[in-house]
Formats: C-alpha cells, structure tokens, sequence
C-alpha cells in the first residue's frame, strides 16, 4: 500500500475509534475495504450502511464482508446513492459518521441530502476533495475533460466552509480528505 493510502486508512480508523458511532453511512463501497477497516476500531453495536452502483463491485464487497464475518453488522445497499439516500432520510435514519466516497461530481448534490440524515455532533469525512492538487490552480491550468469536476469540487469545498451547520478542515493527504463536524 502507498503512504498517502496508508495515511487516508489510518484517518478514517482513527476517527471512527475517537468518534466511537452508532451508525456508519458510507457512500461508494467499491469492494468493502474502507469499511472492513472501520468494523475493526468501531463500538461492537455499531452498524454500517454502505451504498455501492457498480454491479461487478457488489458480489465482491459482499464476499469480502461475508468473509471478515461482517455481514450482520455492514448492510450493503445497491444501486444509485441519489436513490437511497432519499429513501433512508424518508425512513428519519440517522449517522453519526459519514463516508463521502463515490462520484466526486455528485458530491454537492448530495450535501443536503447527507446534511439530514447527520445528527448534531456527527462528522462528515469527504475524499478526493483535491483532485491529486488540480483543486488549488486556476480552472484554466486543468485540462478541459476535467473542468466541470473541477469546478463542481470547489463548489462543494465553498458549501463545506461556508455551511454555518459545518465547521471543516481540509486534510493534504491522499488525494485530500475533509472532516467536517455539524455544529448546529
Ligand atoms: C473510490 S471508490 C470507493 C472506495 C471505498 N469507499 C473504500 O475506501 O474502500 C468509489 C465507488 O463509488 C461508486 N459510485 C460512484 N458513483 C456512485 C453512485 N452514484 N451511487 C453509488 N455508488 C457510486 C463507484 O462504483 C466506486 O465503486
């Protein structure tokens, strides 16, 4: 594994063991490994809704928890995250850590919806926030193909910082991670 991934892993397992949560809401599964490392820092009670779309991906995070004998604490829901997230937030469901990990231009959308289902306290981690340093230059140093990502992910940047319900650090690690706590 590369220093930034080692680093990455090593903030979530150190903020899910200091925040010690109830309920895990992970948005982009891929095959599992993110949350497997949260199951092994988080209170035995604790349980992990993780959203994944990529059909290939499901059969594998579901072996990989089933496994790790994690499947009785990690429901996997499959299909879009747009979908479920209206759907747990119809249902009044609540997280007291959030895992923003899928489409990066999806992010911003998502904010309000995620926003919801956040309780005062909780905690908002956001990866791939800085787009491997293109983040920080002028939209016109990125190379074309990426300017609406690149413009999308200042936004949400913006809203994280500017949210009074938010107080937010960004992290250079990786590809950058934010921590955000909901205030109010
Ligand atoms: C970077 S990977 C997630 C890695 C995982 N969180 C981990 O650390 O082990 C992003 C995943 O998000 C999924 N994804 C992207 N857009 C999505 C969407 N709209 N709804 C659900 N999953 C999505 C992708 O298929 C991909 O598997």
């Amino acid at each position: 594994m590369c220093l930034s991934s080692e680093r990455r892993r090593q903030l979530l397992r150190t903020m899910t063991a200091a925040l010690k949560p109830s309920a895990i809401l992970e948005i982009g599964t891929a095959v599992g490994y993110s949350a497997l490392q949260m199951c092994r820092v988080m209170p035995e009670h604790c349980r992990i809704t993780t959203i994944e779309k990529y059909e290939k991906r499901l059969p594998i995070a579901r072996e990989n928890f089933h496994r790790a004998g994690e499947s009785g604490r990690i429901t996997l829901l499959e299909g879009d995250a747009d979908v479920h997230l209206k759907e747990l937030a119809k249902k009044g469901c609540q997280f007291d850590l959030v895992f923003m990990d899928a489409a990066k231009g999806q992010y911003l959308n998502w904010l309000p919806m995620v926003l919801d289902l956040m309780p005062k306290g909780a905690v908002l981690i956001s990866d791939n926030v800085l787009q491997d340093g293109d983040i920080i230059q002028s939209r016109f140093a990125v190379e074309r193909r990426n300017r609406t990502i690149h413009s999308r992910m200042r936004e949400y940047l913006y809203e994280l910082k500017h949210t009074e319900e938010l107080e937010t650090s960004v992290i250079p690690i990786g590809d950058g991670v934010t921590v955000s706590t909901k205030i109010r």
